[in-house]
């Protein structure tokens, strides 16, 4: 078939990658002439593991290219997926839609012949409608459908998420474009993916209540380690236990820092704007916000805890400061909370990212970057493991610290808190 990806980000370059992969003609653009130009490179913008070699093979073979020109790209292609970002509108809870609203208008003046629009950007219930009759005004009708097909994949698991996803949601009010979609699907769907199709409301308000749960989860056992901490009980075992039964599921209950990344946070508060818009009130999802802010607030001063309350010129390391492993993106990660705050006490903060030096910090006096884990390490006071990334699964800290009375506070529960005693560092967990 022949794809084009309006919106060359994480999501656009994994899954225009991925159906190139599959055989199919894609065609990948954004607005961004540096991103575009890095690609035609064989550079990748972003950090996600396989993602470099997938998309060298496929450009090599020709089946992906890379493009500002949106009109040439819309007009070769039979279906046209929107991927650009939803990002949380300045000062609002809502999704700000004006870079999908470009897409479509781009699209509008592009059209040549019949097109399957897709939404695959988060989008709040209505925006396909709004987009439908956006292109109405300026095309015929039968020229164009607009389906909605959300993206399930998470950063660090993308390539794998999106070849092997538990399923496949396509949203339409149009029988023939559902097939279409079904039919481009069809190598993931014979692996065991599940379709699932649904008018195209119903599959945008999936996206949002799929994003919503997973959130409610992390709090929920986030408040429970909270309880864990006060009565002696381990979460693991908690979320081992409870996770056992099969309608709670193991997955999504590792307690931890605050949720962050560039979607539970928008969505959530996007899908409480949406709710009051139909005189619905989610209390449950404002609660999980709530929670969340609460959170970055409580770790961080545990940390002042941990330090008796005494921060002035004591060196604190962040062992990762990414939202998740496995990922370069900062967007919403309880770090930008912390490191500020940590420094406005008079902290000094040397942190190590196995994805490089972050821009965030870059303003912030007493805040450096150390390219080694032992250089970050070195004749500090405190180490917070922050992201659970592989590399800080198994550290000598006495050695690498060359200090002897430092302290570890493990936001990710990566080691045994009774190996840690034994070897006499002072150790502090989540819920244990
Ligand atoms: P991103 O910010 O990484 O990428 C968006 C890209 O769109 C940018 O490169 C931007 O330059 C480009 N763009 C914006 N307007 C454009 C236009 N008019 N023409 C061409 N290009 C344009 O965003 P992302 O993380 O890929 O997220 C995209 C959407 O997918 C969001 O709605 C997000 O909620 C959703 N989503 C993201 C993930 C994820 O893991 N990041 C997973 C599932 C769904
Ligand atoms: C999330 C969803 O998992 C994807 O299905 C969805 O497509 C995506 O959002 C999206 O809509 O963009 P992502 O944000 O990439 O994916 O990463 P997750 O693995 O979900 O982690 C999000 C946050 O939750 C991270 O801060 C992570 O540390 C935290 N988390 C996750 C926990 O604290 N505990 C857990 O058990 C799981």
């Amino acid at each position: 078939m022949k794809i084009c990806m309006i919106g060359t980000g994480y999501v656009g370059l994994v899954s225009g990658v991925c159906f190139a992969d599959m055989g199919n003609s894609v065609i990948c653009v954004d607005k961004n002439t540096q991103k575009i130009k890095m690609l035609n490179q064989n550079k990748i913008p972003i950090y996600e593991p396989g993602l470099k070699e997938l998309v060298s093979k496929n450009y090599l073979s020709g089946r992906i290219n890379f493009t500002t020109d949106i009109k040439m790209a819309v007009q070769k292609s039979d279906l046209i997926f929107i991927c650009v970002g939803t990002p949380t509108l300045k000062n609002t809870d809502s999704a700000d839609l004006k870079y999908v609203f470009s897409a479509a208008n781009e699209i509008a003046k592009h059209i040549n012949k019949f097109k399957v629009i897709v939404t695959k950007s988060t989008v709040p219930i209505t925006t396909g409608d709004k987009i439908e009759s956006l292109i109405a005004k300026k095309r015929k009708r039968n020229l164009f459908e607009v389906v909605s097909n959300p993206e399930f994949l998470r950063e660090g698991e993308a390539i794998r998420d999106f070849r092997f996803p538990d399923r496949i949601v396509v949203g339409s009010n149009n029988k023939k474009a559902s097939k279409k979609l079904e039919y481009l699907y069809q190598p993931i769907i014979s692996k065991g993916a599940k379709f699932i199709s649904t008018n195209r409301r119903g599959s945008e308000l999936i996206k949002y209540a799929a994003n919503a749960f997973l959130a409610t989860k992390i709090s929920y056992i986030n408040e429970i380690a909270n309880l864990c901490e006060k009565t002696n009980v381990d979460i693991e075992d908690v979320s081992i236990a409870i996770g056992l039964d099969q309608r709670i599921g193991s997955r999504f209950l590792r307690a931890g820092p605050a949720y962050g990344g560039s979607c539970f946070p928008k969505d959530t508060r996007a899908l409480t704007v949406t709710a009051s818009k139909f005189n619905t009130d989610l209390s449950i999802i404002k609660s999980v916000i709530k929670s969340n802010e609460k959170r970055k607030k409580t770790l961080t001063f545990r940390i002042e805890k941990i330090l008796l309350n005494k921060i002035k010129n004591k060196k604190i390391t962040f062992l990762g400061v990414t939202f998740k492993p496995n990922t370069d993106d900062m967007r919403e990660s309880s770090s930008l909370f912390m490191i500020p705050y940590l420094i406005k006490k008079g902290a000094i903060i040397s942190y190590y990212d196995p994805t490089g030096k972050k821009s965030n910090f870059s303003k912030l006096k007493r805040v450096s970057f150390a390219d080694k884990v032992e250089e970050a390490c070195y004749k500090t006071d405190l180490i917070i493991i922050h992201t659970e990334w592989e590399e800080f699964k198994s550290l000598d800290f006495k050695r690498i610290t060359k200090k002897k009375n430092f302290k570890i506070f493990d936001m990710r529960n990566l080691y045994s808190k009774d190996l840690m005693n034994k070897k006499g560092i002072t150790y502090y967990s989540i819920g244990r």
